[in-house]
């Protein structure tokens, strides 16, 4: 994948950020947990803002980043009231935002950037907008359930469910390694059971027909999410939501 095809993906009007919808409500819920009406947030890669402006009223104050016109665009046509910037967040330093942050958003953002040293950069960069003992917020992304989603799905005759071309997702061991010195993770959340309902059980029932994303299983799945969390259900979410502390 080059950068320049991936810039010019987002910078495509039609595309959109996240097509499974119910996931985007389940993700937004999980990040709102964690925010707080003191909070001055910055949301990295914040697309056309599906999240951010649920996120904009629950805080103090919010910075939009994306490095994309047409995904800014978007975001203020929701919402005209909130601050944005339009840089590649590789480069984004206290210089371009002009403060720190208590806390830090990516969304399934990261996942964009063409390797794990791009991403290493990019995980860089957040930790110097934080503020002393400010929290990183990590939507992303991970291998390890990808893996698990394609185990099971190969045990029951069904074609594996792959990596987009445009994105790059982590290995968790070798991403905790790396931000070690750089943050203490405190709090680990995925999405389990809306995963295993949706891509393994509901795949099956409807083989061979691929379930559409307003499917009412996968709406049951969502509920299910909400209600319980991975309470019962373990270990097979290709997204997970890391919450780091910088050190
Ligand atoms: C999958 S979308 C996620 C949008 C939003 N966070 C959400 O959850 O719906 C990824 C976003 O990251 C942005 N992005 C990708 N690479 C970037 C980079 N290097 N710098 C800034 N933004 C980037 C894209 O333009 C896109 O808006």
């Amino acid at each position: 994948m080059s950068n320049i095809e991936v810039k010019k993906y987002w910078d495509n009007d039609t595309t959109e950020s996240m097509y499974d919808k119910n996931l985007l409500e389940i993700e937004t819920e999980a990040v709102l947990a964690f925010l707080d009406r003191s909070d001055s947030v910055i949301d990295i890669g914040c697309g056309e803002g599906e999240g951010t402006v649920r996120y904009f009223e629950k805080v103090r104050e919010l910075l939009a980043l994306d490095y994309s016109e047409t995904r800014l665009e978007k975001l203020k046509s929701k919402n005209s009231k909130i601050d944005t910037i339009r840089m590649d967040m590789r480069e984004v330093s206290c210089e371009s935002t002009k403060k720190k942050f208590t806390k830090a958003i990516t969304q399934r953002s990261l996942v964009n950037l063409e390797s794990f040293d791009e991403q290493k950069k990019a995980i860089k960069a957040i930790h110097s907008l934080l503020e002393d003992a400010g929290r990183y917020i990590m939507l992303e992304g991970f291998n390890d359930g990808v893996t698990v989603v394609n185990k099971i799905r190969t045990e029951f005759s069904l074609p594996p469910i792959g990596v987009k071309w445009h994105n790059v997702f982590f290995n968790k061991k070798e991403l905790l390694e790396f931000t070690r010195p750089y943050f203490e993770l405190v709090e680990e959340r995925d999405f389990s059971t809306y995963f295993f309902m949706t891509r393994v059980f509901n795949a099956i029932l409807k083989h061979p027909n691929i379930p559409k994303w307003d499917d009412e299983v996968n709406m049951l799945a969502k509920k299910m999410e909400i209600a319980y969390k991975n309470r019962f259900i373990k270990g097979i979410s290709r997204l997970e939501l890391l919450v780091f502390k910088k050190r």
